[in-house]
């Protein structure tokens, strides 16, 4: 079921610096920010040759990655996102397993426009996991 490593998120408590470091110390090539208000965060995504760095920043009040700041002062590595070819199978499979699905457990439509859904970091070894259908 499982892809390609789609991109790893990190939150960061400024995206302006952390966008210069992936930039100019880097070398890497970087996207504007986009904001997702549906997500609560601002995104920007640094593209590497074999997957994806997406920063995130908080957006609005109920931002998820607000607290995860509060307990990171300097960011840290938030989730990992894997392809899927089919999110609903995937889903049902997970589901049928026991693994956990956030939320209403119906797709939303992510930062690529392709539609994600996120599982719980206890039945991923302690890892906040996205799946995108590809
Ligand atoms: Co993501």
């Amino acid at each position: 079921m499982i892809g390609r490593l789609n991109h790893v998120a990190i939150a960061v408590p400024d995206l302006e610096a952390a966008t210069a470091r992936y930039r100019d110390t880097l070398g890497a090539k970087v996207s504007e920010p986009l904001a997702l208000p549906e997500h609560g965060v601002t995104t920007v995504f640094v593209e590497l040759p074999n997957t994806k760095i997406e920063l995130l920043h908080p957006l609005g009040e109920a931002s998820p990655i607000a607290k995860f700041l509060e307990r990171n002062n300097d960011g840290g590595i938030h989730h990992l996102c894997y392809e899927v070819d089919d999110i609903i199978a995937a889903r049902d499979k997970l589901l049928e397993d026991g693994a956990r699905v956030l939320g209403t457990g119906e797709p939303k439509i992510g930062a690529h426009g392709k539609p994600v859904l996120f599982l719980h970091p206890k039945d991923f070894t302690g890892t906040l996991v996205e799946i995108e259908q590809a």
